[in-house]
């Protein structure tokens, strides 16, 4: 057997691991080889909206106001992928529009980039109630769509907000204190990088100074100079 599927078959085996100790038996689709190019990805993206609209995969489709899709440049080099809506974005229909979207905003000002330039999308497109951690089996429901998303974009990085978006795209239980600050090879081509999510900057400040470092990884990427 060649190495490269030696390779993907260990990936496969640590993958089914990961989704069973979620407590999951089935598979989500999820970009395992890098996508064909979308010629209209805005048009691509809008279907896709439409599709999901009234989404009932799980149970979040009771509760929330609205489905919060996600939004940005369609051709973003730059995709920054958080958990789910809260209280605010539920309201609006928008990702990252509270207080941590707030600052997530200025951290996109302050890597030179306008939110306009980048998309933002979220692991969950419900929110969940009381802004509760999402279950296993919502983000397995709802990791269609933002496989899709990140199909169509095809963002050269993709920036994980924190632990669920972190584990969800990387397909592993290991903590974000280990995962920040590095890169990861995607399958689907895209470089990964982990780091700490905005909400949980609002608590703890002091690790601004990090999540700078790790904006400033991506800033050198993308050939943003400093
Ligand atoms: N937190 C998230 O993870 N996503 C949002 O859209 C807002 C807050």
């Amino acid at each position: 057997m060649g190495a490269n599927k030696k390779q993907l078959i260990a990936q496969m085996t640590q993958r089914l691991a990961t989704e069973k100790s979620f407590g999951v038996d089935f598979l989500p689709a999820i970009p395992s080889r890098v996508p064909a190019a979308v010629p209209d990805k805005k048009q691509a993206l809008e279907t896709l909206e439409l599709e999901f609209r009234h989404c009932m995969l799980c149970a979040l489709s009771e509760t929330r106001t609205q489905v919060v899709f996600g939004e940005g440049n369609p051709d973003a080099r730059l995709l920054f992928v958080g958990e789910a809506p809260g209280f605010d974005e539920d309201r609006q229909g928008r990702p990252f529009v509270g207080a941590a979207g707030q600052l997530l905003t200025k951290i996109i000002l302050a890597m030179k980039l306008k939110r306009e330039d980048v998309y933002i999308a979220n692991c969950l497109k419900c929110r969940p109630p009381n802004n509760r951690s999402p279950f296993p089996t919502e983000i397995v429901a709802c990791h269609p769509i933002l496989a899709r998303q990140i199909e169509i974009i095809q963002p050269k990085i993709i920036c994980a907000l924190g632990k669920f978006a972190a584990q969800t795209l990387l397909q592993t239980t290991e903590p974000i204190t280990r995962l920040r600050g590095r890169f990861f090879d995607t399958a689907g081509g895209a470089r990964l990088l982990p780091t700490f999510h905005p909400a949980y900057l609002l608590r703890n400040p002091a690790d601004k100074k990090l999540v700078w470092e790790d904006m400033q990884k991506i800033m050198v990427e993308l050939g943003i100079s400093k």
